[in-house]
Order: structure tokens, then C-alpha cells, then sequence
């Protein structure tokens, strides 16, 4: 028999069978919402007969019991349930079958495989990243990489196709301010050795010199004027700032495990902005109209939008982040054929997505295009313990860089401390690993709406949901086999296991066949931190029985099946750490 990978998923499509076989009044409605439980009332919970029984002025208890009594004679020797409470219905796997789903998954692939329902040929474009160009990455660029990748990942592990697209500001107004200072104060030697801080070093000329001379200011709109109508000088001085800059963030993007499939930013779209003015135009009544001189769009059904105007051609013609936005989504529906549209930006831009999503529904309605699925994903700041916005001693953002140069350095320190009979180069190595690790694991970790208090002791701690933490207890796990010669998830000691027994035993295998769960709810929600959670409790739920149990005991039936419980803890520890991005260690 095919053991579920989603056993939540699997009761559920249990119980609706079972209220059309008990005959239940319009059993096609009866949603069951199978859930996992707390612990104390078993694995998991269905909830759904209550509000079924409501609305039908039915009692929740007897549809429940007429419920159970139409589950399949064969179900009880898996499950044991019963009815609790106003009317749930409760479900404790039995220990034969949590063997049996710690045996049917005993490789990422074959989670892979069982997770890869979910979003099976769906296509995914996740835009995330997305800096500015012509500036360095700061500590405020890192929620976006580090929420999106792991989106990314949860995405493509769950079935999709994922597009991970960087979509650059890199056709800003700023231009005209950087390329009149870069005509007559480039530094070429800074240029060659980080450009980046040349080119901030030239904006600031530039935009200084705009505020206090209005002839300078001239000058510098005459530029950007000179660029968009494609000068072919300002066009390759405005390429390679751009190169450089991608450059830079390339370095970035590799230390955090981050590999764009395209890079498509505004400058992309500069020159699909006609058929959007077009579109939006010509639809009756129309989506958009003149106001003050300006193309607009208000939602009418809106409290805010009513007034507020979603500003797509500004007066003097020239088109703005909305209209590139709206190309875009053109863009991803037309070229990519997404059935899914994740943008990652922090909060202020609610307003924007808000407006943008709400006029794509109208526009892609009037002409039959079909609508992808949208999805504005925000966060929160990141500050200091202060509350206040992460600064340097002088006052300075922080390069993420920086951030993650001391991170390393600060992880390197603590496993000399551990660990200094290690070799050098394997410290280092340790280090690098941990420090980056730390550093998106604590942004990863906390629910990504509240604001991100950044606090070098709690990233680093080796106790508590940290990434140290928790690649500790994966290379603890590695050492447990090391220590016996035996390979994790090797089939000739696994098919020797007997059946689960001691309670710690049972706690780590019901927490173990959880991860579907944790999986499904961190994708509903679009919230990796589901997943951190269930990873810590499974880390936790691995210590507890590790004191509780021997492994390396003389049966070698119970060794057998203690080893299993070992290598899935393992294996669903690396597996959950590398869809949040994060490489694993062996040892450290
Ligand atoms: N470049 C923008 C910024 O730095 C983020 C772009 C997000 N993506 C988008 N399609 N608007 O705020």
C-alpha cells in the first residue's frame, strides 16, 4: 500500500468519503479540516463538523459519531479515534503506521515526491531581491533575498517551476544626478576597485551639487533626457554602472546560496509601457483617465483608491514604477505563462502592490488574459535592540557586506573556542557556514510582518531556534552514526527495526510525520518562519528522546529502528534547512 506523504491530507479525503457513506445531507459541502493537533488530544484534529452542524442546525457531536461510524473497518487498525469536545474528531496514529511513513520516506527524493502535488506544472515567478542599482546592499536588502529564497524553494520543493526574477531599479531619475557627476568626476582607479562606492560617492556629488545650483540641476535632467532617448554614450556609461553594480551583488547573492534565472529589471519593461497606456485606455468605460494632466486609475469599490489615484504616466509624459509594474505583470502572464506572481518588498510598498494587483484584475478581465495568482509579500524593518534603525558607530547603514563579514568572523571566534583542535581551514569553512547561516536564519525565523530586532547574541546562540542550533543537532546526529560505523538510512540495518514502543520513540515519530504539515502551512501563508518553528520543535523532540533512549543498545531490533528514527530526524532536519536556504555540516 502507498503511504500518504500528507497524512492530514489523507484524513481528510477519509472523512469526506465517510460523510458521503454515513448519507450526510449535502456531504459534498462537509469540509472536514483535518489540522494537527496539540499533542494532548493526538495527532490530528478535524474541526469541520462544526460549522457544518451549524449551519444545518444539526448537533455537531451525533454527526461526528455518525461520521466515525462510516470510517472504513480497515482504518482503525492505523488509527484510533474519537469524538471530544462540542464535536471534534480526534486521530492518534498508531505506531504501525508512523513506521510505515518513516519507511515510505527515506530519501529527499521520495519527500520530493510526495510533496510535489501541491503545485505540480504550476509556474512560479518569484521577484525578489530587487535592489536599486548604482547603491550597495544594505542591511534592509537582506529580508527580501533571504524571505524569497526560501519562497523559492518551498515553491520548486512543492512542485512548481520557479522563476527567480531580480527585478533592478535600475532605470531610475537617480540617473540623471549620477551620470552628469560621472561625466566630470569619475575616479577611474575607485571605479576598478569597488565601484559601487564610486558610484554613491558620484551620486552624492551630483545630487549636492543639483540641490545648490539650478543650472547643475538642468544639466542633470538634460542627462536622464539624453539617456532615455538612448544616447549612445549615456547608454553605456549607464550599462556599465549597472554591470558593475550586478557584479557586486553577485557576491552577495553566492554567499547566500542565491541564483537568479533572469534579471529583468525596470529598465526591461521602459519600452512596453505603450500597449499599457493603450490597453488601459481604450476598454469601456476605461480603467484609466487624465487627471491634472496625469494618467490615473482609481478603484471606486475602494475606501482609499476611491480618491487616492494609482499615478501611471506622470504630466510630463514620462511613465513611473507603476507603469513598469504593470508591464511586468503583463509580462510574467504573457512570456512566462505564471500561474503564481510572488513579489517581495517591505511594507510601504502595500499601498502600491495594493493598487497595482487591483488594476491588473480589471485590465487582464477586460481582455480575457488570464489572471495568474498575485501575492504582495511584506516584511517588516530591520532594527537595532533600540528599536531604532541598524547603524555603524558613525552613524552609517550597514553594508549587508559588512554584516555578514563580521558574521563569519564572530562565528569563527566561537568555534576556535569549541573547537581548536580542529584545523584552521576546517574552522573557517565551520564558520562560514554558521555565520551566513545565523545571519538568514534570524531573519527567517521570526514571523516576517513584525519588525526584525537584530541582535548579534541571539543570532549566534547556540540554544534557542537559531541556525546554530539547529546545525548542531544535524551534525550531532552525524556523529551518532559516525561513532557506529553505520550509514544513515542504510536499508539492511533499517529492515531489521521492530515496531516503535517507548514514548520517546512515539513522540519523535509523530513529530517527524508532521512535516508535511509544517510545509503546508508555511506555503499557504507564504511564512518561512512555519517552518523554522517546526524544525526547532523537531530538533527538540530529537534531544529528548537521545537522553531518553539508547541507540546503540544489543538488539538489534530496537538499534535498527532507534538508527531509523535518527536518520529521518536527519534527514528532515537537512531537507528543512536547505529549503530555508541554509547549507547543513557534517561536523563542527
Ligand atoms: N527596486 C524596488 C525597491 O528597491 C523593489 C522592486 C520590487 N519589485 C517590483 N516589481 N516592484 O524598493
Amino acid at each position: 500500500m502507498q503511504v500518504a506523504f500528507n497524512l492530514a491530507a489523507a484524513l481528510d479525503t477519509t472523512l469526506q468519503a465517510a460523510a458521503h457513506a454515513a448519507g450526510l445531507a449535502a456531504a459534498e459541502a462537509f469540509r472536514p479540516e483535518v489540522r494537527t493537533a496539540d499533542p494532548q488530544h493526538g495527532d490530528f484534529q478535524a474541526n469541520g463538523v462544526l460549522g457544518y452542524a451549524k449551519a444545518r442546525k444539526l448537533n455537531p457531536r451525533a454527526v461526528a459519531t455518525q461520521l466515525v461510524a462510516a470510517l472504513p473497518a480497515a482504518f482503525s487498525e492505523h488509527c484510533a479515534v474519537t469524538v471530544a469536545g462540542p464535536g471534534f474528531i480526534n486521530f492518534t496514529l498508531k505506531p504501525a503506521a508512523l513506521l510505515a511513513w518513516l519507511c515510505a520516506h527515506d530519501s529527499a527524493a521520495h519527500l520530493r515526491a510526495g510533496a510535489a502535488a501541491a503545485h505540480a506544472v504550476q509556474t512560479w515567478v518569484v521577484d525578489y531581491s530587487s535592489p536599486n542599482t548604482a547603491k550597495q546592499m544594505h542591511v534592509g536588502h537582506l529580508r527580501s533575498a533571504v524571505i524569497g529564497e526560501a519562497i523559492c524553494r518551498l515553491l520548486a520543493f512543492t512542485g512548481a517551476r520557479v522563476i527567480r526574477d531580480n527585478h533592478l531599479g535600475d532605470w531610475g531619475t537617480g540617473f540623471g544626478k549620477l551620470l552628469w557627476a560621472y561625466e566630470r568626476h569619475l575616479d577611474s582607479n575607485s571605479l576598478a576597485t569597488d565601484a559601487l562606492e564610486e558610484f554613491e560617492r558620484l551620486y552624492k556629488i551630483g545630487h549636492n551639487a543639483a540641490e545648490s545650483d539650478p543650472a547643475v540641476m538642468n544639466q542633470a535632467r538634460a542627462e536622464l533626457v539624453k539617456l532615455q532617448s538612448r544616447d549612445p554614450v549615456s547608454l553605456a556609461r549607464w550599462k556599465t554602472i549597472n554591470d558593475c553594480s550586478l557584479a557586486a551583488f553577485q557576491q552577495i547573492y553566492d554567499r547566500l546560496g542565491i541564483n537568479f534565472d533572469c534579471h529583468l529589471g525596470e529598465s526591461f519593461y521602459y519600452d512596453k509601457v505603450d500597449r499599457v497606456y493603450r490597453e488601459l485606455t481604450d476598454t469601456i468605460p476605461p480603467l484609466a483617465e487624465i487627471s491634472e494632466g496625469a494618467l490615473v486609475v482609481f478603484h471606486p469599490e475602494h475606501p482609499r483608491f476611491k480618491t487616492q489615484p494609482f499615478l501611471i504616466r506622470k504630466t510630463d509624459g514620462a511613465s513611473n514604477y507603476a507603469t513598469t509594474d504593470l508591464a511586468t505583470a503583463l509580462y510574467r502572464a504573457e512570456h512566462f505563462h505564471a500561474d503564481g506572481v510572488v513579489v517581495l518588498t517591505d511594507f510601504r510598498q502595500g499601498d502600491h502592490f495594493e493598487q497595482l494587483f487591483l488594476t491588473v484584475k480589471k485590465w487582464f478581465a477586460a481582455k480575457h488574459y488570464r489572471l495568474p495568482e498575485l501575492h504582495h509579500v511584506t516584511f517588516g524593518a530591520v532594527t537595532g535592540e533600540d528599536g531604532k534603525a541598524l547603524k555603524t558607530r558613525d552613524g552609517d547603514v550597514i553594508k549587508l557586506k559588512d554584516l555578514l563579514d563580521e558574521a563569519v568572523e564572530r562565528a569563527f571566534t566561537i568555534v576556535t573556542e569549541k573547537n581548536s583542535e580542529l584545523p584552521e581551514p576546517e574552522r573557517r569553512d565551520i564558520a562560514r557556514v554558521v555565520g551566513v547561516g545565523a545571519v538568514q536564519y534570524a531573519d527567517l525565523a521570526q514571523n516576517r510582518n513584525s519588525n526584525y530586532v537584530f541582535s548579534w547574541d541571539k543570532t549566534l546562540a547556540l540554544d534557542g531556534n537559531t541556525a546554530p542550533y539547529l546545525l548542531y543537532a544535524v551534525t550531532r546526529v552525524h556523529s551518532i552514526f559516525r561513532k557506529l560505523g553505520v550509514a544513515p538510512g542504510d536499508p539492511a540495518t533499517e529492515s531489521l527495526a521492530s515496531a516503535l514502543e517507548t514514548p520517546a520513540e512515539l513522540a519523535l515519530a509523530r513529530q517527524l510525520v508532521k512535516f508535511p504539515n509544517a510545509l503546508d502551512t508555511a506555503l499557504a501563508t507564504l511564512r518561512p518562519h512555519f517552518l523554522c518553528l517546526y524544525l526547532y520543535d523537531l530538533a527538540g523532540e530529537f534531544s529528548s528522546f537521545y537522553n531518553a533512549d539508547k541507540v546503540a543498545v544489543d538488539d538489534p531490533a530496537i538499534r535498527a529502528r532507534r538508527l531509523l528514527l535518527c536518520a529521518r530526524t536527519l534527514l528532515l532536519l537537512e531537507t528543512g534547512l536547505d529549503l530555508l536556504g541554509l547549507r547543513t555540516l557534517t561536523r563542527m
